[in-house]
């Protein structure tokens, strides 16, 4: 079956879901975008990534074309309509398309472009939750507002393909000797002392809206919390590593360039933080 997209005000297939070469995503990355997990045929912590939509979309200075909740209304419709048990819901607003190829801001009455579309993935299930994945380490090479979710995403697919070439399932951006998140994640250790360290939030890295409810999570558990950036030398030297994101909620990192974190197994804080999260999930999904 082909699935249903949205465009614009319309559901329709997704091999039918156009937009115009002139819009502004395609031509300048002019846009944001968002993910969130479906469990069960609900969204989860749906409102975290639409207030992060707001936000990113206020600091480019890019109007919705729908209010939040109408948002979430077409996230859930497309959900129905797709059947989707488990999965991703895909989000993307742009500036729209103009008349030509411009790179000031169009005239007020052109639309932005508002698409979504579902992918179907066992997030729960996923087999490398139980194992662990490889990362490798790459520059970071991105622009200085990475707290901004732009469709802008060259350098993490450049870092994500030479972790795919790697046999890897992430790679961990390093900039000043300081690992700043994953290609698609953010970036957790667990130190010999038992304190859960993760970047603070910045510019440097994109606000990752699991990161911030496993903090919370965590804390109302009173594991220890440091919020500072960490080294891949102290990564190597810690009894965990982890990431977290919307698309593989809490996975465990058992080696980074090669190297084995710990025994190079899954460890109990990264599982057991996996579990307490999917449990959040479902009890607050909509
Ligand atoms: N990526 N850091 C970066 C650079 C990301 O792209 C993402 C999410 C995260 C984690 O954020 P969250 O927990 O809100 O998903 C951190 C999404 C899943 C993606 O691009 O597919």
């Amino acid at each position: 079956m082909d699935p249903i997209a949205y465009v614009n005000g319309s559901f329709v297939p997704l091999s039918d879901a156009k937009v115009s070469v002139l819009d502004r995503g395609f031509l300048f990355a002019d846009g944001i975008y968002e993910v969130a997990a479906v469990l069960d045929g609900k969204l989860i912590d749906n409102a975290s990534h639409l207030s992060r939509l707001e936000r990113s979309v206020g600091e480019i200075k890019l109007k919705l074309p729908e209010t939040v909740e109408r948002i979430q209304e077409i996230q859930k419709e497309l959900v129905a309509r797709n059947k989707l048990a488990n999965g991703l819901v895909y989000l993307q607003v742009t500036r729209g398309a103009d008349k030509g190829r411009d790179f000031p801001f169009p005239a007020s009455d052109v639309k932005p472009t508002l698409v979504m579309f579902t992918s179907e993935k066992d997030i729960v299930n996923a087999a490398s939750a139980r194992t662990g994945i490889n990362v490798i380490t790459v520059p970071d090479i991105r622009w200085e507002r990475r707290d901004i979710k732009s469709v802008a995403l060259l350098a993490q697919v450049l870092a994500k393909q030479a972790a795919a070439e790697a046999g890897a399932g992430e790679a961990w951006m390093i900039q000043d000797g300081q690992v700043t998140e994953g290609g698609s994640s953010s970036a957790f250790i667990l130190t010999q002392d038992d304190v859960i360290v993760t970047r603070h939030n910045s510019n440097a890295i994109l606000p990752g809206c699991t990161r911030k409810a496993v903090v919370t999570l965590a804390a109302e558990r009173q594991l220890r919390i440091e919020e500072r950036p960490f080294t891949i030398a102290e990564a190597l030297a810690a009894k965990e590593a982890f990431i977290t994101s919307a698309s593989a909620f809490v996975q465990p990192v058992v080696a980074i360039d090669g190297k084995k974190v710990a025994d190079g197994k899954p460890g109990p804080i990264a599982t057991r933080l996996r579990e307490i999260y999917i449990g959040f999930a479902k009890a607050t999904a909509v």
